[in-house]
């Protein structure tokens, strides 16, 4: 499974790159705006961090606009991924962006139906957010099992990107299914890497060590 990391934070983008942990970016209006930087300047700067996919998001809602300024983003950079919401004048977008040959990361996708129709459109990826449809009280992750077993129904492409992933049960059942890429922010990452056996574990053998050198 790839790992992207979901921020507009440089320092902790760079954090994550530094331990190998990351294959891309993904990043929303809402990140975005709390980098306090230009939206094209932020995004430029994480593709000095990170040689993967990274994905920006048009702000327009009609598909003209969404044609325009997709194309124009997508010329940022080689890696950019075009970000397009899951509504009818998105995927009219999606259509058009993919026959000019520009990837595009479908999201705010809640069922697996919509995830079949931006394949359809031919979105190279598609971001169903699991962790909001938890905190409505429906079952995030089953949208993820659903979209699998349809996409292999179907020998489909599109890419099965977990979004809004907000803890270690998120991550590891997405493993699980089979998503092909998760995105998640730095803390959630940051916190896979925990375990009290570890730090337990690191301690005894340091003291075990200075014990031993004591003695020598
Ligand atoms: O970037 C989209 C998604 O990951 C947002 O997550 O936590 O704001 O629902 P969240």
């Amino acid at each position: 499974m790839k790992i992207f990391i979901d921020s507009g934070d440089t320092n902790e983008i760079k954090e994550a790159q530094s331990m190998g942990l990351i294959d891309g970016v993904t990043t929303n209006p809402t990140l975005a705006s709390k980098s306090g930087k230009p939206f094209k300047q932020l995004i430029m700067e994480i593709t000095e961090i990170v040689d993967g996919p990274i994905s920006a998001e048009v702000v327009s809602i009609t598909a003209p606009e969404m044609i325009k300024e997709g194309e124009d983003i997508a010329t940022w950079h080689k890696n950019i991924v075009v970000k397009i919401p899951l509504i009818a004048e998105g995927l009219k977008a999606v259509k058009h962006l993919t026959e000019k040959g520009i990837k595009t990361n479908v999201t705010l996708c809640f069922n697996a139906n919509q995830a079949l129709l931006a394949a359809k459109a031919g979105a190279t990826y598609i971001s169903p957010f699991v962790g909001r449809l938890d905190d409505i009280g429906a079952e995030g992750m089953q949208v993820i099992r659903d979209i699998r077993l349809i996409y292999d129904n179907y020998g489909i492409d599109t890419q099965i990107l977990t979004a809004s992933a907000r803890s270690p049960m998120h991550f590891l059942e997405a493993a699980r299914i089979g998503s092909d890429v998760i995105t998640a922010p730095w803390s959630v990452l940051k916190g896979l890497l925990h375990h009290p056996l570890t730090d337990s574990g690191l301690k005894k053998f340091l003291a075990d060590w200075e014990k031993g050198q004591a003695k020598q």
